[in-house]
């Protein structure tokens, strides 16, 4: 049984694909928090629907993006997090957060990275006029959307006629691959070999 701590800015539809998987016992885990960097993000509704803890840490409440993430890194280590999942959260983590967290925060991207990384993935394959897209979970590193590839997902986007319609079609994929990937933290573990990511699962 792992201890997720989920991460998120927005409506938290990947969130809810976690708790989806917990409650149907694909994921043998509990999430222990959520922290959202957003006052008014749909996730906490999420949250509190299902019974979850959720703190809103707040940067403008911070001298430093640093100072922030000490205080999310306090939350995740009294909570006893083991898996830090950021789910639509809109933000690069900084050192203080990412040494003592190292492979142990993973990341969902609406594109195949790495391919288009950034905070506008579906929209620039989109525009870029590629054929097949789809989404990647990763483990986090200092860089944006460039740690090591956990697995993906490929969607035929060239039936899309908006980077709108091509993100929505994404997702339901995302919140796939996002929740096979927590099952499996959660029953085995992934190595890292150099920027390779192999799986074992844990004997019964
Ligand atoms: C997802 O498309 C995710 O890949 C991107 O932001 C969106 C978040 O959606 N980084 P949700 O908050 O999980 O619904």
């Amino acid at each position: 049984m792992i201890r997720i701590g989920v991460l998120a800015s927005g409506r938290g539809s990947n969130f809810q694909s976690i708790i989806d998987g917990i409650k149907e016992g694909d994921i043998d885990g509990e999430i222990v928090v959520l922290i959202t960097d957003k006052e008014n993000a749909g996730a906490i509704e999420r949250a509190e629907k299902n019974g979850i803890a959720s703190e809103v840490v707040l940067r403008k409440n911070f001298e430093s993006r640093e100072h922030m993430d000490k205080e999310i890194r306090r939350i995740l280590d009294e909570k006893k997090v083991d898996l830090v999942v950021l789910a639509g959260y809109m933000r690069i983590i900084s050192p203080e957060l990412l040494g003592p967290y190292e492979n142990r925060i993973i990341n969902i991207h609406p594109a195949l990275l790495p391919s288009f990384p950034g905070t506008n993935g579906a929209k620039d394959a989109f525009e870029h006029g590629v054929k097949v897209s789809g989404c990647t979970v990763h483990f986090v590193d200092g860089g944006m959307d460039t740690g090591p590839i956990i697995e993906q997902t490929c969607v035929r986007i060239d039936d899309c006629k908006t980077p709108e319609e091509v993100a929505a079609k994404i997702l339901p994929f995302e919140h796939a691959t996002m929740r096979k990937v927590v099952a499996n933290f959660s029953k085995g573990k992934y190595l890292i070999e150099g920027r390779r990511v192999r799986y074992e699962r844990q004997k019964d």
